[in-house]
């Protein structure tokens, strides 16, 4: 096996044009060589870069009107006109000058100091132009160029990158055929440094895979929201009866690596470009979904995902489904504008946040936490999130079915969370009462408490003064928040004094001091440990990102109808107003 795939890589080298890029690379920093898992690459830095909907515009004109797209025409007077760097708070895409400068700036700034990259998909315009209608060549041609980029500067550093298919990554936008088709034998192409060779077979069926980005230790896995997103027309959305509709596949396949991972004490990361809600999946996928995510808790570290272009989290929430869908449904009475859907989904979230139980009540086993994170297009400033995880400690080892806190108590499954909805026609036969698998889920997994590979928190970074930008003034991307305390970027004041050389640190327990944020990426007003109780970059406070800490979280939202609150919102639309 070794020496066939020796053989294959050096074949496909040989053949003239086929890898330009990859073939002038040792193949050791190639992460799509899946022999290289079994060695690590790097030395693990305990962070990773979450980036997503790039939308780049080869059409945009630097002052042209908003109106036209920012591709041709004059703005009214008052209106403002395209930048050199993007428009601010817009409908406009992103110019190449941002996405280049995006990925530029993190090349040379944070591949230092990440592990791995996950892009959550939309490297391509919108269709948004009727003068310029988009094109298969057009995307495909975009997203070659996006992933070369991203190639030069990741993966040829030995840094994984896990891209997902997005909505506008395919034409026409939204659909998407079952596989194998002209898209996914298209995207195996444009992707062949990222999709590990083994999983090639079924990326050409899906359009998923997955990637272990920390050998035998973490994996993600990129998941095709295609099939289950209920804006494409092409395919069946999951439902129970269509055992071969792309979805169902999707969740078997799922399934299998989730399993598959676990048993292996692995943990998983997974990722998507269309976020699993009630509000943008088909029912019965999300069924699926939520009953994946619970039974696998775990094993899963979270879930990461684009498309909104609004900052959030939300819940993936069992009781939820013990409820009828009609009822478990909050959004799209009626609404109509994209602008007027973007506010309600603040107001639905806040909802969602006061209605759960008593933290006290609270019960973990039921909850998955979805991450959303903010585009580099500026809808309302470009952003990118920095994700600090733990890398000390023991692997966590899944226990067996009734885990051991908990002696006695069965674990649930879908089934008993449906209960006496199942008694009902409706849903007899449908997912919710059809998937019987005990649910695995532990106190002491990482997505649980803070053990080795729970995520710690993120930074996310922003461009607040685009306008101001043009070809001499390079705009600065800036902190614009963390989710830690500002209290724990810092050694502790008891251990050794502050130094300017980060490596040198020692904590008094005579282990290195690991900077959840490396010192020269925070702002002055953070890099001295005096300041830290600055609630300004800092509103939330969480000690990790496991459930319990987002629970806790989101319970506050709930009740606080003040200052964090407002904060929230803040975040969400970068102080803007919805776009
Ligand atoms: C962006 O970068 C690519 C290659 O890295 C280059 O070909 C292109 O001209 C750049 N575009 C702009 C607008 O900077």
């Amino acid at each position: 096996m070794l020496e066939f795939k020796a053989t294959l890589v050096l074949l496909l080298c040989l053949v003239p044009g086929s890898l330009s890029i990859s073939s002038q690379v040792p193949l050791a920093a190639q992460p799509w060589d899946a022999d290289d898992y079994a060695k690590p690459r790097r030395k693990l830095q305990g962070r990773f870069l979450h980036i997503t909907d790039m939308h780049p515009d080869p059409h945009y004109r630097v002052g042209a009107s908003e109106k036209k797209a920012c591709h041709r025409g004059k703005p009214k007077k008052g209106k403002r006109a395209a930048g050199y760097y993007g428009l601010s708070y817009s409908d406009c895409d992103a110019p190449l000058s941002l996405t280049n400068y995006t990925l530029d700036f993190l090349g040379r700034e944070w591949a230092d100091d990440i592990d791995f990259v996950i892009w959550t998909g939309d490297s391509a315009r919108h269709d948004n132009d009727r003068k310029h209608p988009r094109t298969t060549s057009e995307i495909y041609g975009l997203n070659r160029a996006m992933a070369k980029k991203m190639e030069e500067v990741f993966a040829r550093k030995g840094i994984p990158v896990v891209p997902t298919i997005g909505n506008n990554d395919v034409w026409p936008h939204n659909i998407m055929m079952p596989g194998p088709n002209g898209i996914t034998s298209e995207f195996s192409s444009i992707w062949r440094a990222f999709v590990p060779f083994p999983a090639y077979q079924v990326f050409q069926r899906g359009g998923y895979f997955s990637v272990e980005v920390i050998p035998s230790s973490v994996a993600v896995i990129s998941l095709n929201t295609m099939y289950f997103y209920d804006s494409n027309a092409a395919v069946g959305g999951c439902e129970h009866s269509e055992p071969q509709d792309p979805g169902n596949l999707h969740f078997d396949w799922l399934d299998v690596q989730l399993e598959t991972f676990r048993s292996r004490k692995m943990q998983v990361w997974l990722t998507g470009h269309v976020p699993p809600s009630p509000r943008n999946y088909f029912p019965e996928c999300y069924v699926r979904y939520v009953e994946l995510s619970l039974r696998y808790q775990d094993t899963i570290l979270g879930h990461l995902y684009g498309h909104m272009n609004m900052d959030h989290f939300f819940l993936l929430d069992a009781n939820q489904l013990s409820r009828p869908r009609n009822m478990s449904s909050t959004s799209d009475n009626g609404i109509s504008t994209l602008k007027q859907k973007k506010k309600e989904l603040y107001k639905t979230l806040m909802q969602e946040f006061s209605d759960l139980p008593k933290y006290e009540n609270l019960d973990h086993d039921n909850y998955g936490v979805v991450n959303v994170a903010p585009p580099v297009v500026p809808t309302y400033l470009p952003s990118f999130r920095i994700f600090t995880y733990n890398t000390t400690g023991e692997p966590y080892e899944p226990g067996h079915l009734g885990e051991d806190e908990q002696p006695g108590r069965t674990p649930r499954s879908m089934k008993d969370v449906a209960g006496p909805l199942c008694a009902d026609e409706a849903y007899e036969n449908t997912w919710r009462c059809k998937l019987t698998q005990p649910w695995h889920s532990s106190p002491r997994s990482p997505s649980r408490r803070n053990t080795l590979w729970t995520p710690l928190g993120y930074a996310q970074y922003y461009l607040p003064d685009l306008e101001g930008a043009d070809e001499e003034h390079r705009p600065k991307f800036k902190l614009e928040y963390l989710t830690l305390p500002a209290s724990t970027l810092h050694p502790p004041p008891d251990d050794a004094p502050e130094s300017e050389n980060e490596t040198a640190m020692a904590t008094s327990a005579g282990r290195k001091f690991d900077w959840p944020i490396p010192k020269r990426h925070l702002p002055r007003s953070l890099r001295n440990s005096t300041t830290t109780k600055s609630k300004k970059f800092a509103p939330y406070t969480l000690d990790d990102l496991t459930i319990p800490s987002w629970t806790g979280l989101a319970k506050r939202l709930g009740r606080n109808k003040g200052k964090l609150r407002q904060r929230f919102k803040e975040f969400m639309y970068m102080g803007g107003e919805p776009a």
